[in-house]
């Protein structure tokens, strides 16, 4: 029988690294580290290796719908497809940080909401029947950490599609750019782009229950 895959974005440090390490000991097939940097991927496995474990490892950037394409490709071809999606990858800026709110929102948006919907794009088609998918959220993902009663309709409305989502998405970005985002959406774009990735999961979740998400092999 084929093995079983499970692939971890954004796995060379902090809790991508621990799933990878957990799976490692529980799961009963192949485990993927995955990487953005090469060599911070190598070492992070290295490290494994000395604990006994035994990850593989890919390259794999969330931005970058090539390094996604020749990912998929790569395990299609030597596995069939993937059992375990773990849409691990994000980034934060610090609390001090000084780059404007500008630029802090277009950059946590395009990572941690735009790319991750790009890689359940090009992944998803090769999920296997049965496939469990984990989108990392946060405690700021939370609907009430949004200023907005209309926002939070919005949001929590179970007719929102991904399309939709993503315009609201772009919406904040658009109004940081304007400097006016702060009294619909707060002042966080790591909240902002943590409650789209939960709006995302919900739905998700209702596309694989109704079968909606027919690109699926098998
Ligand atoms: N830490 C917390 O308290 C906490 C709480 C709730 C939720 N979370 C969520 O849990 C997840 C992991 O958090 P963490 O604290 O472990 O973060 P972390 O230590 O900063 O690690 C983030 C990982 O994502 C990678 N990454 C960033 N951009 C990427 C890209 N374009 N493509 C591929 N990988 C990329 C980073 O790679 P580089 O090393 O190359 O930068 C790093 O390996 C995130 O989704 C985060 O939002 C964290």
């Amino acid at each position: 029988m084929a093995s079983k895959v499970a692939v971890v974005t954004g796995a060379n440090k902090g809790i991508g690294f621990a799933i990878v390490r957990g799976l490692c000991k529980r799961f009963d097939g192949v485990v993927y580290l995955t990487s953005r940097n090469i060599e911070r991927g190598k070492k992070a496995v290295a490290d494994l290796e000395k604990e006994g474990l035994k990850p593989n490892y890919h390259q794999l950037d969330i931005t970058d719908n090539k390094s996604l394409e020749v990912f998929r490709d790569y395990i299609k071809n030597k596995y069939g497809g993937i059992d375990v999606l773990v849409n691990n990858a994000a980034i934060a800026f610090k609390h001090n940080a000084t780059e404007p709110a500008a630029v802090q929102a277009k950059e946590t948006l395009f990572v941690n909401y735009f790319s991750l919907v790009s890689t359940c794009d090009i992944l998803f088609p090769i999920l296997k029947n049965g496939a469990r998918v984990i989108n990392l959220s946060s405690s700021c993902g939370q609907l009430g950490l949004i200023p907005s009663k209309e926002l939070k309709e919005r949001l929590k409305d179970e007719k929102l599609t991904v399309p939709e989502l993503s315009d609201l998405m772009q919406q904040y970005v658009d109004a940081a750019q304007q400097g006016t985002q702060a009294a619909a959406w707060g002042n966080s774009s790591y909240v902002v782009s943590k409650v789209g990735v939960s709006a995302l999961t919900n739905i998700q979740q209702r596309m694989l229950e109704s079968r909606e998400l027919s690109t699926m092999n098998q």
